[in-house]
């Protein structure tokens, strides 16, 4: 099953995906994800993309779909995947469409105001990138990881600023893509605004439909 999670920043995305990797062992695939590692080690890429991720702006399509080419290749997808902010633009859409076509898109249909709450309450472990929040999703001891002893992280693009452009290009050039996935009937939406557990449960009921 090859999926694709796509909607505001702050959605759940990677809330949900890990749920479901859980469950069905189908590895989550997060550009975003991937774009952080390399700016942690420092890599070439990483220096390059940076200043871009930390602004909440894009990533150039050649870069984001070469990533992805990549880790789609890896053993660890050749049963599916779940992606996780790819695509983004209608370029990328239609590139993956060429490269490796998808079963459904799942669409996390949820309002900016709630976005908004969940992105500046956000935390995430730098080590095992497990994601709380400080009001619905807490940690045991406050500020620290459950599974590693590290202390919890604030994302660079999750300052004010950075997530009022997120959510600009958002609206520009990711939301378009539920006019394409309708188009070519790809499409599930569901509703992101209820509890983690709910989210998960509708898409296990839209998958299994499909099945
Ligand atoms: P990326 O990491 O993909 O960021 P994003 O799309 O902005 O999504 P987030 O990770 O912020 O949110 P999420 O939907 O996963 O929510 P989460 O589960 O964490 O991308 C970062 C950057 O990389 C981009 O801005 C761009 O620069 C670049 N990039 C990445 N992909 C690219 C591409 N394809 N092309 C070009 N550039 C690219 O949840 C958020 C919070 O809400 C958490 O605190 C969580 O605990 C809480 N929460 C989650 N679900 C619920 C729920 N149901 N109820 C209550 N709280 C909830």
């Amino acid at each position: 099953m090859k999926l694709v999670f796509f909607g505001a920043p702050g959605a759940g995305k990677g809330t949900i995906a890990k749920k479901l990797y859980d469950i069905y062992k189908i590895p989550q695939v997060s550009t975003g994800d991937l774009f952080r590692e390399a700016i942690k080690n420092k890599t070439e890429l990483g220096d390059a993309i940076a200043k871009i991720i930390a602004e909440g702006k894009l990533v150039s399509d050649d870069i984001a779909i070469q990533v992805i080419k990549e880790r789609i290749a890896k053993q660890d997808c050749s049963n599916g995947y779940i992606l996780d902010g790819f695509p983004r633009t209608l370029i990328q859409a239609e590139k993956l469409e060429n490269l490796a076509p998808i079963n459904i898109a799942v669409f996390f249909d949820i309002k900016d105001e709630e976005v908004k709450t969940r992105l500046c309450g956000r935390r995430i472990c730098p080590k095992c990138g497990r994601i709380y929040h400080i009001d619905t999703a807490k940690p045991k001891i406050e500020g620290m990881c459950d599974d590693h002893e590290e202390k919890l992280i604030i994302r660079p693009d999750d300052r004010e600023e950075a997530i009022v452009e997120r959510l600009k290009v958002y609206h520009r050039q990711t939301e378009p893509l539920l006019s394409y996935y309708k188009k070519i009937n790809k499409v599930e939406i569901i509703d992101a605004s209820k509890d983690p557990d709910v989210v998960t449960s509708q898409i296990i009921k839209k998958i299994k439909i499909k099945d």
